[in-house]
Order: C-alpha cells, then structure tokens, then sequence
C-alpha cells in the first residue's frame, strides 16, 4: 500500500462557524472564536477543520449564498483574523479547509448584478437565463431544493433565471469559460492564503442538461425535483477535471465534494486514480431514513442491515482506490443520536454508538461540532421558530400537499436543518458560554450537563470518550491497524449488531455495536483469541451486547 497522505491520518471536525463561539456578543460565532477554541481541538485528534461558507452573503442560506469569493462577511471578522486562524492552526498541525460554493452565487454577487441588467454585458451569459414558455409561465416546471419553482422572472431581462436552490442563489453558467476561470482564481486565491484543502458544495448540480424540458410531476402542484432533472448530468465529471488541473493539482491538500445522489459504486469516477477529488460525501447511508416525496412527514421505516450495506459498498469501492470521508453528521443533517436509532435509549450511549463506527472504520473521520458532546435535534411548536430556509419551503409544500400543521411540523423536527445548527455548548451558564449577546439561533435545553465543560470532567462522558478514541486512531497500538487495515464486513443481516473487522499484516480489530436498545447476542466464536481494548460498558460480556453497547476488540497475529 502507498504511504498514507497527511489527511488520511488525521480526523476532519466542521465548524459552523456562526454557531461555534462568539467574541464580540452579536450572537453569531466568529472567526476569533475558533481561533480561541483550537487547543480544544486539538485534544479530539484534529488535523484539519472544514469551515463552512465565512465570505461576504446576505445570509439567506447561511453563507451558501456568497457575494464575494475572496472575502470576509464582516460579521465573521476579517482577512486579517483569517489569516491569524490559518497560522495558529498550523502552529498546531491542523489546516484549514475551505467551502467552495460554485454551483450558485448570491443575487447580490456583482457578477449576478451584472448579469441580470441586460442581455448585452459582459456576464451577460454567466448565469442560466432562458425565455418564458409561450403562456408567459416558467421554462420548466422544475421545483428548487428549497421548494417553489426553480425559475424566477427578471423585468429587466424579460427572461427566466435558474436557480437549484434559493431564488437568491441563482445558478452560475459553467459553460462558459470564462466563469469557470473566475471560479479557479477563487480557488487558487485561498491556496495562496495556505489553506489546506477545500470541501466543494453541491457539485453534482454545475453541469445542466443540453435541452431544457418539463420533467413528470412528482408534487401535487404539478412541479418535479430539479434534483432528478438535472443531477450528475453526463460531461460533467471533464469540468471537474479540468477544474483539479488548473487548481488542485501538485498542492498538498485534499478536496472532499459534496454529491448527493451519486452511488457507491460510481466512486472509481469520482476518487481515486481517475477521479477528481480526495473523497467524496455520497450519502447512500445518510438518505436512508428520508421519506420520499410521496410520503412527506413519515421518516421512512429502515433497518440496521440497510445502514451496513450501505457503507460496507462505500468502504469496497474505496479499498484500493480513493479514500472514504466517514460522516454521520453535517449543518445540513438532523443529530445521529436522533436519526440512526429507531429504538432509542440512553442517548449518550447512542453517541458512543456512532462514535464507535466513526473511529474504527477506513476512512478519514468527519466530526461535526457538537457530535462530540453528544447534541440531540430540537422540538420548536412553529415553524415560525426555525430559520432554515429549506425546513421553511418543506413545511410549505406539506401543508400544500394537504399535511395538517401537526403532521407538517412532525417532518420539520425530524429532518430540519437547524437541529445541527444550535449554538455550542461550551459552560453551564448563560447562553452556555457561546455568546454574551441574543444567540442567533436558541441554545439547546440540556445545556447545562450537554457541555465542554462538565463533559472534559467525567470520565465516562460522549466527549472523554471520543478523545479515548481519538487517541487510539492517533497513538496506540491499534493505530496502524484503523489508520490501514482492510475491511471486513461481519453479520450483514443481524437487526441488531453492526459488526466489521479491519485487518494488516495478521493483526485485526474487530468492532462491535448494538444498535439496538435491547439485549444482542452473538456467537463467541467471533471474538476467540481478541482480547478487548476498550468498550462502553465497564467489563464486556462474551456473547452478550448490553443495550446500546460498543466494544472494540484486538487479535494479535498468530506465531
Ligand atoms: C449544500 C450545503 O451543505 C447546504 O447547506 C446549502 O444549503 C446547499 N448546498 C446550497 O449551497
């Protein structure tokens, strides 16, 4: 096997940045703020931090809707803070690593400023403009992401704009040459600022069909998912090529690519030898327990085997060839503890549960902030009280799909954004040490035990425990074995136990996790000569998993 690269040794933590810790009392994060909480990180085994969007946005999707590349939003700091956050990072081994959110800009973008004034400019064809259908209605009747049509009218240009998700998102024209060089200098202008990689926003959307047509309504209202008109178009994958030539090619960096939508078995196009990126977030796993339009408000019904299969294809089709990003967690998903266990029980054992997976199988692990401490979703009554855009274009469609307030409301707390995007739980006082100010956003009820603070003070809490495990991937015996082993899918039809062994050179781990809130049992023949290096439980029981219990095992090699 070749030599592993810095960022395939290392685990990858997201901060939201306006939700992780504010200096200044305004009630969002900060730059500053994450540069105050590095030491912290550091003690979770962190070598990279994947920032979420901090360029200059009207914020109407949270910084996914930028109107300057190679900028700082004022309400985040500055360039200067910035580059203080990338130096002191490296001081202590942990890069930072961009959003690229190229797909779409802000309508506040300049170059959409520019756009939209007339037919005849310069950018005039940088963005997706089309005519109205001859009744004056719009292009297609594709519905956005975020619910509502995909095409808003524009007096000036007396045409149609395309947008994937918000109407102030307006979908860049990578057609042309010219934007995607724009794009590039984007890139390479954080590169120049020594960032060590990039994550790359909804990337199976830059590519648009040749022609434009109505697609087969899937909503009442006669709209269809743009999602399933235009994903993973055919041609997109020689942009992509193009745009690893011009910028990522001969730095030290990795790029992971958000693509929803794109199969396990399509990664050898994606990483690897002949793909694009680093890694790839595919979400085969994450999208299991998300309804289908057709049965809004009902999490579809799942089970464990179907998670197992699920990543045990990812981990097969990155074995030899590309490199796994294991999430569980993002600003886009609702709280693990909540979504991947159907039964319940004590949650920090669920979060020990997933941790558990996160930090033994290949790949290089992503935490999300909070994930470490064991978050949960939140239950607000009204819609009213969320700020996710999408959750808000959800609950519209619901309730226009005939859903009472009740049932509309039952999706939102299931699946709405805003679940991942409470502010940091640092102390047990006021606004939990996050701010001084009004929080963006509430702070979550169970502040007060769910903390930095009174977690780093209990020896069994989620947070000792994902630095116990941190530290088996950095520095222990096991490290070779989870950093390089190969895997090895166990039980793949046991309801209850995800089971998987990693390999090298004779040596094995074996992990054990029981998803369920009941008693599993097992034939002790699968753990005969491994002894156990670390469980949730305080001694294991051969046979036998206890409700929600996690156990890690080694067998030496043979003599
Ligand atoms: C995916 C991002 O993760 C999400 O937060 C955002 O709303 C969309 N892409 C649009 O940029």
């Amino acid at each position: 096997m070749e030599k592993l690269k810095w960022w395939q040794k290392t685990i990858v933590y997201q901060v939201y940045p306006k939700s992780f810790l504010d200096t200044t009392g305004s009630g969002t994060g900060d730059i500053r703020g994450i540069t105050k909480k590095l030491d912290y990180l550091k003690t979770l085994g962190v070598g990279a931090i994947w920032l979420t969007p901090v360029y200059p946005s009207p914020q109407v999707d949270n910084g996914y809707d930028i109107s300057d590349y190679t900028a700082i939003d004022p309400n985040f700091g500055s360039m200067e803070d910035m580059e203080e956050l990338i130096a002191e990072a490296k001081e202590r081994n942990i890069r930072i690593v961009m959003d690229l959110v190229f797909n779409h800009t802000s309508d506040q973008h300049a170059w959409f400023q520019a756009s939209k004034a007339s037919r005849e400019n310069d950018k005039a064809d940088w963005y997706i403009w089309r005519d109205a259908k001859p009744d004056g209605s719009a292009p297609t009747n594709w519905r956005s992401i975020f619910g509502g049509s995909a095409w808003t009218w524009c007096e000036a240009r007396q045409q149609y704009y395309l947008h994937t998700f918000a109407k102030e998102q307006p979908d860049l024209n990578w057609e042309n040459p010219d934007v995607r060089q724009a794009l590039y200098d984007a890139a390479n202008f954080w590169l120049g600022k020594g960032v060590g990689g990039f994550r790359i926003d909804a990337i199976v959307y830059i590519k648009k069909p040749a022609a434009f047509v109505d697609g087969k309504p899937d909503a009442e209202d006669g709209t269809v998912s743009i999602h399933s008109m235009i994903a993973d178009t055919p041609g997109i994958l020689d942009y992509l090529h193009e745009f690893r030539e011009k910028v990522f090619e001969g730095h030290d960096i990795f790029t992971v690519a958000e693509a929803n939508g794109v199969q396990p078995s399509e990664l050898p196009d994606w990483v690897g030898a002949h793909g694009v990126f680093s890694m790839l977030f595919e979400f085969s796993h994450m999208n299991l327990p998300f309804p289908e339009v057709e049965e809004w408000c009902h999490a579809k019904p799942w089970k464990l085997p179907a998670l197992k299969q699920a990543l045990t294809a990812s981990q097969k089709a990155t074995a030899t060839n590309g490199w796994y990003p294991i999430f569980f967690e993002n600003h886009d998903q609702p709280r693990c503890v909540d979504k991947f266990f159907p039964e319940g029980g004590d949650p920090a054992l669920r979060a020990k549960a997933m941790a558990t997976v996160l930090l033994t199988l290949r790949g290089t692990p992503f935490i999300y902030e909070g994930q470490e401490l064991g978050f949960q979703n939140v239950q607000w009554p009204c819609i009213e009280d969320y700020n996710d855009i999408s959750s808000k274009g959800q609950y519209d469609l619901a309730r226009g799909e005939g859903y009472s307030d009740k049932q509309a409301m039952g999706f939102v707390h299931a699946f709405s954004r805003d679940n991942a995007r409470t502010p940091m739980q640092w102390r047990d006082e006021r606004q939990a040490g996050f701010t001084t100010g009004t929080p963006w956003l509430p702070v979550h009820e169970d502040y007060a035990t769910c903390c930095v603070e009174a977690e780093a003070m209990k020896e069994r809490s989620v947070l000792t425990y994902y630095r116990h495990l941190a530290k088996f991937r950095e520095d222990s015996e096991i490290s070779d074995i989870l950093e390089q082993g190969t895997y090895e899918e166990l039980l793949p039809d046991d309801a209850q136990i995800f089971a998987f062994v990693r390999r090298l050179g004779g040596r094995a781990t074996l992990t054990l996790v029981n998803f369920s809130n009941r008693r599993a049992n097992y034939d002790p023949a699968l753990i005969e000569g491994a002894r156990p290096v670390t469980g949730t439980y305080p001694e294991d029981e051969p046979g036998v998993l206890r409700p929600l219990e996690s156990v890690i095992y080694v067998k030496e090699a043979q003599a």
